[in-house]
């Protein structure tokens, strides 16, 4: 008899020490269960808490299979009532299972025999250990006090896996929010940085331009250089352009908001869009539902949305599809486009909205969605990317109702 003892103390020590280096409450379900089988030599072994109004069967446990712990579902009342009567000690029936209050559930499980071992945590009752069916004989006094020791490491187990998720989500938070705060701040001293540089340099390049206009015209001593000249002057002029965005996108310009109809916008802006698809085998689909009314500035909307399409026909190339379609809800209006393009590399994905990150080489500035991203964020907005490398990408954009 000393002999079992010590061997049920040892187990009893294994099961709870196991407990204690779990994070995740799954696993302790599943440890629970089969410790406490095999403490006391029992088929059923699980782990009920009370959820809300219910006690509801977790999952894992020993010798029950998702469906028969989903069956396993008793009103909080209900066991509290069957806490009270057994004067707070733990609830056993070798008998008669038919009187027990839970005996049509357990009928289906075939019951022979049950033991409900009390969890509490600071004083209130949050769960109970189920065991059904010992092999021999019933649940004896010298089984439930190792599961009751059992039941106090449970609780916290469990709380401290909770305590741990917890954690987990919180430093995942300050993460993101770190992120956020980083690139808000990498697009403010970005800004600052170009619109000086970008001053800087508009003044020579008019010199220079000034004196290509000057050497073409004068055509007798120059005639032979025209050709070079006006490619100069060409590059000149796109060196202008990158500047002026730029520009416009350290210029810290307040919205002008106004009561507009997003989908009078867009029309607009696909009209004008479509100009660059002249010529090539793109194909723009629309799905509008019905109008839908914001309060926003339309001429920097129509910038976000013509640098989505430009970079979409862009990605596309010679033919493709781009779906543009809208919806309305609760919080606001969601516009997607959607393009059969190349895609985007995962690595691309994190940068995309990272002032001057392209992919394009001399062709692109990297300017347009950094500057869509601040306006919609100014819009109290978002904007996100999806993409499936080789199947295309979708961008989104949602705009608070007001
Ligand atoms: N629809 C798209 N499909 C594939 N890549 C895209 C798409 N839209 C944007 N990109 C990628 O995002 C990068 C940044 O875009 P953007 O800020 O508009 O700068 P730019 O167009 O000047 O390169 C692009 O260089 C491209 O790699
Ligand atoms: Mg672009």
């Amino acid at each position: 008899k000393v002999h079992k003892h010590i061997t049920n103390l040892s187990n009893l020590d294994n099961v709870t020490l196991t407990f204690h280096s779990i994070t995740n409450e799954a696993d302790i379900y599943l440890e629970l269960s089969r410790g406490a089988a095999d403490l006391v030599g029992a088929e059923q072994a699980g782990y009920m808490v009370l959820e809300g109004d219910e006690f509801v069967h977790t999952f894992p446990a020993t010798g029950l299979d998702l469906d028969a712990t989903s069956r396993i579902r008793f009103p909080r009342e209900q066991i509290l009532n069957l806490y009270d009567t057994s004067h707070r000690r733990a609830y056993v029936n070798n008998e008669d299972i038919s009187a027990s209050p839970m005996a049509d559930v357990d009928r289906t499980l075939k019951v022979r025999n049950l033991a409900l071992v009390w969890v509490r945590s600071k004083g209130q009752i949050t769960g109970a250990i189920r065991l059904a069916n010992k092999r021999s004989g019933g649940f004896a006094a010298e089984d439930i006090q190792p599961l009751a020791i059992l039941a106090n490491n449970v609780s916290v187990a469990l709380d401290n896996a909770r305590l741990y998720t917890d954690l987990r989500r919180q430093m995942q938070q300050i993460k993101d929010a770190q992120e956020q705060l980083i690139q808000a701040a990498k697009l403010v001293a970005i800004g600052e940085l170009s619109s000086n540089v970008a001053h800087e340099l508009n003044n020579p390049l008019t010199t220079v331009l000034g004196y290509i206009d000057l050497m073409m015209e004068e055509k007798e001593e120059h005639g032979d250089l025209l050709q070079d000249l006006n490619t100069m002057k060409l590059e000149c002029l796109r060196a202008k352009q990158i500047i002026r965005q730029l520009l416009e996108f350290a210029r810290k310009r307040p919205l002008e908001r106004k009561t507009m109809d997003i989908r009078n916008t867009l029309i607009n802006v696909i009209e004008l869009a479509s100009i660059q698809t002249r010529g090539t085998n793109i194909e723009i689909k629309t799905d509008f539902e019905g109008d839908m009314m914001i309060s926003g500035d339309e001429n920097q909307l129509k910038q976000v949305f013509i640098n989505i399409i430009s970079n979409a026909f862009h990605a596309m190339g010679n033919h493709g599809i781009l779906d543009i379609s809208t919806k309305t809800s609760e919080d606001g209006t969601r516009i997607t486009f959607k393009d059969n393009g190349p895609g985007i590399k995962e690595n691309d994905i994190k940068r995309l909205f990272e002032p001057f990150f392209s992919t394009k080489d001399e062709k692109g500035t990297g300017i347009g969605l950094s500057v869509s991203y601040k306006i919609i964020r100014e819009h109290n907005g978002s904007i996100e990317v999806e993409s499936t490398p080789g199947k295309g990408a979708t961008f989104t954009v949602v705009l608070p109702k007001s």
